[in-house]
């Protein structure tokens, strides 16, 4: 791979549809470290398990790759109101990028959404419009009949510009092995772009020469709202919609991936993939082993691709020492609430040595070797 000194996904600009470098918007996205989790991997029986940590990227989740290049486009076109629905994670995204970009911001999320993320909205200076309704109908009708109305930039997925960004998947993974290529790369699959967009950057690099294979691709999503592995197991072209019950993975909570299903499935049988989905207690453990035995706190939607590395290898269809790389694409602090603890362990205590051991001793948490073991 060419190498220069820009970290930030624009080191491949040539691999993105804009004219005139003037136009970049960027906050430094890009270059997410991808980690060799060996503790974790030691738990889940896989000596080469990977972490791509995009919880460090600018808003904190990955919707920063794909909204980077297209808020790039959308400065390039002359718009001045960029505007997207979303479960939360690429409001923020879209929000922080138009303010970069210096253009105003309309985003709309279904009632429920975590606060966390619509107080984020509201910091980069975003409208932030909350729905009574459902995701994938009620928002999805109002905001299709907003944009005719407004003539606003259109930040959904279906914006063939923000799939470009999350090529850099790809190019990155490709650059940060030291040659070696994943056998499997698993991503938390809500629409389906970010499986559709790494393969189509796969896919650049095997006709460039500048690889010799690809990874087989792997769409990870809560039992909840699974359409796209219910697609793959019937073996059907296209995607059913479902109606998405509630879930843990509350990002990734899609039940109908409307314009963009159908190549995600593509993707994923062309590179000899697979889909599966886990549930909320499986992803909840996933959390916490990834936090515990890895360091990194992932939101519970992005925890699916560890759940289902989990699920695989179990299955037998990841080997032991197969180069497997979950993408962790969004940060735990997106929805803290998903973390669970007792009120007893926020009760102050008295400042004393005693009242330490005590707490401890109640709470079995270790402050010693001897409390530890
Ligand atoms: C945390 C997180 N992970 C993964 C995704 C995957 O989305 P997609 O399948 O559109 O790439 C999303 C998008 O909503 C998300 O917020």
């Amino acid at each position: 791979m060419r190498q220069s000194r820009d970290p930030s996904i624009w080191r491949w600009f040539d691999f993105f549809p804009l004219t005139d470098r003037s136009s970049i918007v960027t906050l430094g996205e890009g270059s997410t470290p991808l980690l060799h989790a060996a503790r974790l991997g030691e738990k889940l029986g896989m000596a080469n398990l990977y972490l791509k940590n995009d919880t460090v990227l600018p808003t904190g989740s990955l919707k920063d790759r794909s909204n980077s290049v297209g808020i790039s486009v959308a400065k390039e076109l002359g718009f001045k109101i960029a505007a997207v629905m979303s479960t939360g994670n690429a409001a923020a995204s879209v929000a922080a990028y138009a303010a970069a970009a210096g253009m105003k911001s309309v985003v709309m999320v279904p009632k429920g959404t975590a606060p966390s993320k619509i107080i984020q909205a509201r910091a980069y200076g975003a409208t932030v419009v909350v729905i009574d309704g459902s995701f994938d109908y009620e928002v999805a009708k109002l905001y299709k009949a907003a944009i005719q109305e407004f003539g606003w930039y259109d930040c959904l997925s279906s914006n063939p510009y923000r799939d470009e960004g999350k090529k850099s998947y790809a190019y990155e993974m490709a650059d940060q092995l030291d040659g070696r290529m994943p056998d499997w790369v698993i991503h938390p699959t809500a629409g389906g772009t970010g499986i559709f967009a790494m393969w189509k950057g796969y896919r650049e690099l095997l006709s460039l020469g500048w690889i010799e294979r690809a990874p087989k691709l792997v769409a990870a999503q809560s039992e909840a709202a699974a359409p796209i592995v219910a697609a793959f197991e019937k073996g059907l072209a296209d995607v059913a919609p479902v109606v998405a019950r509630a879930t843990v993975a509350e990002s990734i909570q899609v039940g109908n991936p409307a314009s963009l299903g159908w190549r995600a499935l593509a993707a994923i049988r062309e590179s000899n993939g697979t889909a599966a989905a886990v549930n909320d207690e499986e992803i909840l453990e996933a959390q916490s082993l990834t936090g515990r035995l890895a360091g990194i706190f992932a939101e519970p939607a992005a925890a699916a691709s560890v759940a289902v590395a989990k699920k695989l290898r179990v299955a037998g269809i990841l080997g032991p020492d197969d180069l497997v790389v979950c993408n962790l694409t969004g940060h735990g602090l997106k929805q803290p609430e998903a973390i669970q603890f007792s009120e007893r362990e926020c009760t102050p205590i008295a400042p004393t040595l005693k009242a330490l051991r005590e707490y401890a001793t109640k709470n079995q948490r270790p402050l010693s070797r001897s409390l530890a073991n």
